[in-house]
């Protein structure tokens, strides 16, 4: 029998347009003689959709019209299980529920890859690829991420971070600071976002509160750290879970500008690209694989990739992007991890040997594997310790049930 795997995508998120491709692309390449695909196409304003036309990418240049033709849908949990309910249900050709077996989110950006889709899940017990709760949210504060690094003996740049009101109430003092305990050049950034939202890099007190002003407006909590400036930039994918994961070969992508830009990530490559206006997602960044280094540099950070993994619990397939400063021996920082990243890094593992499609089947057996062993915990204690309670009420007077 067929898996039915509902894949989830889309959100309120700045990054829901990528979301959408990273998603289509997935769907495309799931093994239909194995598995079942259900669209899950979660609007901006967080209604859920599913149809027939979500596979193709070109439908979502009309969204209005897209949203027409699908459906509005939610989940019910049952005795036997979890099942996709159509909304407002025709009265002539009524829309069975579809069981779901398991669920793909392939979302990017807050309120969603941070756990709240984790979260979403366990709660209606349906079974999940990639991070859990606790993995995913210290995945998305790269604030948290750098203070489990760093307790974990693992290469990250220290940092100063602040919140948007503290800034706000004192704009000189928090500035002060950040020159007294960083020194420039550094970069400002809120610590929850992705694709380079809010992001500056600051070489003078001048440029400072400009860069704060930016980013407190995408985000409350802000960091500040050193500024690389003889940078080059590796990532790196692993997959797996914390038992057993394996790391891809690693990429060098490039960058126009200072920073690696929206414009870099998503909008076709490097300068003079033919890709420009593509719509490959992170697949179609400019990129090196695999990168210029030497083997032993490579190692070291698959090596590391592989530590930061497990440091922080994680399932699936991430991908963790480094620092590395040409002017210090070529020494390397952990920046970020992408604990969704976008096009599942799938472009990584193909080049490491691994197909799309087979990744896939991995990412679903991670999920299931996880599953059993939650089946196997006790969630349950028997206790006799409501037979002995009373308030004295007199029932539901007055209740509306
Ligand atoms: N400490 C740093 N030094 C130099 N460049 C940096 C530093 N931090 C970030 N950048 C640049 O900014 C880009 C975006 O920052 P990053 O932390 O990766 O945020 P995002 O989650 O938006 O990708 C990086 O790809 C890099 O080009
Ligand atoms: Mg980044």
């Amino acid at each position: 029998m067929k898996t039915t795997i509902g894949v989830f995508y889309g959100c309120r998120s700045v990054e829901h347009e990528v979301s959408i491709i990273s998603a289509v692309q997935a769907m495309n390449s799931i093994k239909k003689e194995k598995y079942d695909v259900v669209p899950v196409y979660v609007a901006k304003d967080g209604i859920m959709y599913t149809g027939a036309d979500l596979f193709t990418i070109e439908n979502y240049r009309d969204l209005p019209k897209l949203l027409k033709n699908c459906h509005q849908v939610t989940f019910i949990k049952t005795g036997e299980g979890v099942s996709l309910h159509y909304l407002k249900n025709g009265v002539f050709s009524k829309k069975k529920d579809v069981k779901i077996d398991l669920a793909f989110p392939i979302v990017h950006g807050t309120n969603c890859e941070d756990g709240t889709m984790a979260g979403y899940f366990e709660f209606l017990g349906l079974p999940y690829i990639s991070c859990d709760i606790i993995s995913a949210a210290v995945g998305m504060d790269k604030s948290v991420f750098k203070d489990v690094l760093m307790g974990a003996g693992l290469p990250t740049l220290p940092c100063y971070t602040f919140r948007a009101r503290q800034y706000l109430i004192n704009k000189e003092k928090t500035a002060n600071e950040i020159e007294e305990k960083i020194g420039f050049p550094l970069i400002i950034k809120p610590v929850n976002l992705g694709s380079s939202v809010g992001i500056s890099k600051v070489k003078s007190k001048e440029e400072l509160v400009n860069a704060i002003d930016l980013a407190v407006s995408f985000g409350d909590k802000i960091l500040a750290e050193k500024a690389i400036s003889s940078l080059r930039e590796i990532n790196c994918s692993v997959l797996g879970d914390a038992d057993d994961c394996m790391a891809s070969v690693c990429e060098e992508p490039f960058m126009q500008d200072e920073i690696l830009s929206y414009k870099d990530k998503y909008l076709g490559g490097s300068k003079g690209s033919k890709q420009q206006g593509s719509s490959k997602g992170m697949a179609s960044l400019g990129r090196k694989i695999p990168a210029d280094i030497s083997a032993e540099k490579s190692e070291e950070i698959r090596e590391i990739s592989c530590k930061i993994f497990k440091a922080i619990g994680a399932s699936g397939v991430v991908r963790i992007d480094y620092l590395m400063d040409t002017s210090d021996n070529d020494k390397i920082y952990a920046n970020e991890i992408n604990t969704i990243p976008g096009s599942l890094a799938f472009y990584l593992w193909e080049a490491t040997g691994l197909k799309y499609t087979d990744m896939i089947d991995k990412l679903a057996d991670i999920a299931f594997k996880r599953q059993r062993n939650r089946d196997n915990l006790t969630f349950t204690i028997d206790t006799n310790i409501l037979s002995g309670v009373s308030f004295g009420s007199k029932g539901s007077k007055g209740s509306k049930f």
